[in-house]
């Protein structure tokens, strides 16, 4: 802040409560200490007011506004350069010194726990109620804006709890994933392929799940398997299984990241694909990723409802 608007708070700030200190004694001057019959003189629709002092307890209430205004400005930084004398907080309080305390006590509180889960092998935490609980908690505030709450994700963000995987479920593969990232690679076969190729592809792919092109559209599937020989089996294997060392899904498994349409088959291949996962390890820690890990793999552990 410039001095200015600091000097221009300082001054707003205790001159309005000086001059409220000197409205509440000055009307209070001259007042009638005594309740009385008579009225102050005037009558509105035959209502009229009498000439009594402000109660005693209403006036504290105003003294205790002021006192509370003072207090809190000598407590809490604001005046120009005051910095307060909150106790617990050496030189003074400040928001980041509120939240790094509370950061403190939760790492006081939890940190043995979490210690206690990263020492344990992620199946072993995955069985452990109270685990789960502060897993879930985690996954909550970290991960639902992608993934959704109930982590079955959305169009571009991996449903994790189907047992169907991009990098592989083995705990320790869903903890790297979530400690380290990762970064898909699907081309865009637009240049290489051309607009038939796309669609005899698409055609192709689809096949691979047991779905027809739609009607009117023509397709050569034969065309679109050798094409997907020379071209795709590299990454997503010659049956079309994928490959967790890629990241390249199945695609005769019928769940789909970017949907399953003629229509959306044909944009994914045109312009290819590059999800993103972020890497935890230095906003969470190993620790609070393990914790993650163990709750990522429950979920997917649960019998089918
Ligand atoms: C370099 C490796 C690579 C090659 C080559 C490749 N893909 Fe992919 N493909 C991927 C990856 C990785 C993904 C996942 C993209 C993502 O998660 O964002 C993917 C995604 C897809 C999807 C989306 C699946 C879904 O669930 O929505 C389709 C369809 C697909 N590929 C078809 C093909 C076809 C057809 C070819 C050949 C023309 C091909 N891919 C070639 C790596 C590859
Ligand atoms: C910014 C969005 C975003 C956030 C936040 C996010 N993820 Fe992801 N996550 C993704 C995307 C996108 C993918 C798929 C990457 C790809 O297409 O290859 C993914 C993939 C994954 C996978 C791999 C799934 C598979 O099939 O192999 C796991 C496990 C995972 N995320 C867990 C988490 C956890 C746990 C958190 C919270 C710490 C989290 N994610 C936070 C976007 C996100």
């Amino acid at each position: 802040m410039t001095s200015f608007w600091s000097w221009y708070i300082t001054l707003l700030s205790l001159g309005t409560i000086a001059a409220l200190v000197w409205l509440l004694l000055a009307t209070r001057k001259g007042q009638r200490q005594e309740s009385t019959e008579e009225t102050v003189g005037h009558s509105y629709d035959g209502i009229e007011e009498y000439d009594n002092p402000l109660p005693r307890w209403w006036f504290m209430l105003f003294v205790a506004t002021v006192v509370f205004a003072l207090g809190y400005l000598a407590l809490y930084p604001g005046l120009g350069n005051w910095k307060g004398v909150l106790p617990g907080y050496e030189g003074g309080w400040t928001q980041v010194k509120q939240w790094q305390k509370e950061v403190d006590k939760a790492n006081e509180q939890y940190g043995p726990l979490y210690a206690k889960f990263a020492a344990m092998p992620v199946e072993d935490v995955a069985q452990d109620a109270q685990a789960l609980k502060m897993g879930g908690r985690l996954f909550a505030s970290n991960c639902s804006v992608c993934h959704g709450s109930d982590a079955k994700g959305a169009y571009g963000f991996p449903n994790l709890t189907d047992n169907d995987w991009l990098y592989g479920g083995e705990p320790e593969t869903i903890k790297t994933t979530i400690m380290h990232g990762r970064q898909a690679a699907m081309p865009a076969w637009k240049d290489v392929l051309g607009e038939a190729g796309i669609r005899n592809v698409a055609g192709y792919v689809r096949s691979l799940s047991g779905r027809d092109t739609p009607e009117g559209v023509e397709v050569d599937v034969e065309q679109g398997q050798k094409l997907f020989a020379t071209n795709c089996v590299a990454c997503h294997g010659a049956d079309g299984k994928g490959n967790h060392a890629m990241g390249a899904p199945n695609l005769t498994d019928n769940v789909w990241l970017y949907g399953s349409s003629f229509a959306q088959i044909q944009q994914t291949l045109r312009y290819g694909r590059n999800g993103k996962m972020p890497a935890q390890e230095a906003n969470l820690g190993n620790d609070k990723v393990h914790l993650l890990a163990a709750y990522v793999y429950s979920l997917s552990q649960q019998p089918e409802k």
